[in-house]
């Protein structure tokens, strides 16, 4: 049984959540979600889902559910018990589930354990300057754009391609298959998706293929001329752990390249655009960070509790139990909405305020046994990023808000940020 206090319970009202779920699909819900985050949450902590299970909107409610052990992820074992075969069976999604992110104890724990911290501070700090130069590049790239063509947009121009640098030298991957890495990721996340189309799992199922052909090549060339990096590191591990099995070494090495590489591109591009387009939307924020550059760590915080990169993840209750007061019966799904948490102004007061010195709190990496590898990674990128575009774009500024992807509601995507100066 769960305790949470001082928050409420569920709400049947099956139509008010439905036209939210539209409007949070709609391009104005895209540029500002703040107000369905609100009418969702004065819904409830516990909101009942149009089609079963149930949204959970509350900050506390969130956390709890994240990081209670008796909430799994949703596994193979899980998805089997589903009633909807061509959803959960579908190419794309079971590729998925055999990832980190859909692994429970003890298979979760093992592989882990065995990733260890891989952004750890001393990784970092050697990262740092690497990261500090590739940002420079995609910056003069960026200067040349405007100075040619007066605007420019920052999306495909840096955002993007700050994350896939990165992750590709650190995995050694050849800096000329950027461009195919980030294609296929676009079109592999929808099986991802809350409630994808038929039409958005074959997209999905299509760019499966190529990735699973890319990374398999990628593995039987390192295996072929193993090198000082992180992939060769990996292959000698697993290999060490399956002596005589061979095949499931390669599938959990290519488990883990795959997914580490597709949770870091849009995630991170999605913060990076974020951050300068709050900054930037506002020159007297954009002021004051120059003027106070010992803030630029908190800028990113508050970018990231602001507007989460990823909007929703899903938990499946272990046993019966109670939520805010809500019973839950075992094997139900719970949808935990970042955003929504964020915004909850019982655990960051003011919460549509845009505020760099708040220290409040987020949940934008989730929490508990499946909190984000990457998140030191990804706000080091954001800092260093950050850092140079004040220094050298003191009058930087948007030309129209930014354009997104508006058929997701999990992973989100912006897909352009029109700039000036
Ligand atoms: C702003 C950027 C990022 C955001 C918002 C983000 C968000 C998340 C979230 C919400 C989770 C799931 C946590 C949960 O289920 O409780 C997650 C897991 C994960 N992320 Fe990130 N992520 C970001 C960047 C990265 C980067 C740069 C990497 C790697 C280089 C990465 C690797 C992972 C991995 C491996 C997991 C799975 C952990 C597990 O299930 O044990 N992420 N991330």
């Amino acid at each position: 049984m769960t305790a949470v206090g001082n928050i409420c319970g569920t709400t049947t009202d099956r139509r008010a959540v439905i036209s939210l779920l539209r409007r949070l699909r709609s391009e104005e819900g895209h540029v500002n979600p703040l107000p369905v985050w609100e009418e969702l949450r004065a819904l409830g902590d516990v909101v009942r889902a149009p089609w079963g299970g149930y949204f959970v909107t509350g900050f506390e409610a969130c956390s709890q559910v994240l990081r209670g052990r008796n909430w799994l992820v949703p596994d193979f074992a899980w998805q089997e018990r589903q009633p909807d075969p061509e959803r959960w069976q579908a190419p794309a999604t079971r590729e998925m589930t055999r990832t980190l992110i859909r692994l429970n104890a003890p298979t979760h724990t093992c592989q882990r354990r065995a990733l260890g911290n891989p952004f750890d501070r001393t990784t970092l700090e050697s990262m740092r300057p690497g990261i500090a130069a590739l940002a420079a590049t995609l910056l003069d790239d960026l200067a040349e754009r405007l100075r040619t063509g007066g605007e420019a947009d920052f999306v495909p121009t840096v955002s993007e391609q700050l994350p896939v640098r990165t992750v590709g030298e650190w995995l050694g991957i050849p800096a000329g298959d950027f461009a195919h890495i980030l294609d296929f990721t676009h079109r592999q996340v929808y099986a991802q998706e809350l409630l994808p189309t038929k039409s958005q799992l074959d997209v999905s199922a299509q760019a499966t293929l190529e990735m699973r052909a890319y990374f398999t090549e990628l593995i039987r060339k390192r295996r072929a001329h193993p090198g000082n990096d992180v992939l060769t590191r990996w292959i000698h591990y697993w290999d060490a752990q399956y002596p005589d099995d061979r095949s499931t070494a390669d599938q959990v090495v290519y488990d883990l390249t795959m997914f580490i590489t597709i949770a870091s591109l849009e995630t991170t591009a999605v913060l990076l655009t974020n951050a300068v387009w709050l900054l930037t939307q506002d020159p007297s924020r954009a002021a004051w960070l120059r003027a106070h550059p010992q803030h630029i760590d908190d800028a990113v915080e508050e970018t990231l509790r602001y507007d989460p990169p990823v909007w929703l993840n899903s938990r499946v209750a272990a046993d019966d139990t109670v939520l805010a007061g809500t019973p839950v019966a075992k094997d139900t799904t719970v949808h935990v909405l970042y955003g929504a948490a964020a915004h909850d102004p019982r655990r960051n007061p003011d919460p549509h305020l845009f505020d760099m010195l708040r220290g409040g709190g987020h949940l934008t990496f989730g929490g508990g046994a499946h909190y984000c590898l990457g998140a030191a990674l990804a706000r080091l990128e954001a800092r260093e990023l950050l850092a140079q575009v004040l220094e050298r774009f003191p009058t930087l500024r948007p030309t129209a808000p930014p354009a997104y992807d508006t058929s997701r509601v999990v992973f989100r995507r912006i897909t352009s940020l029109k700039v000036t100066t």
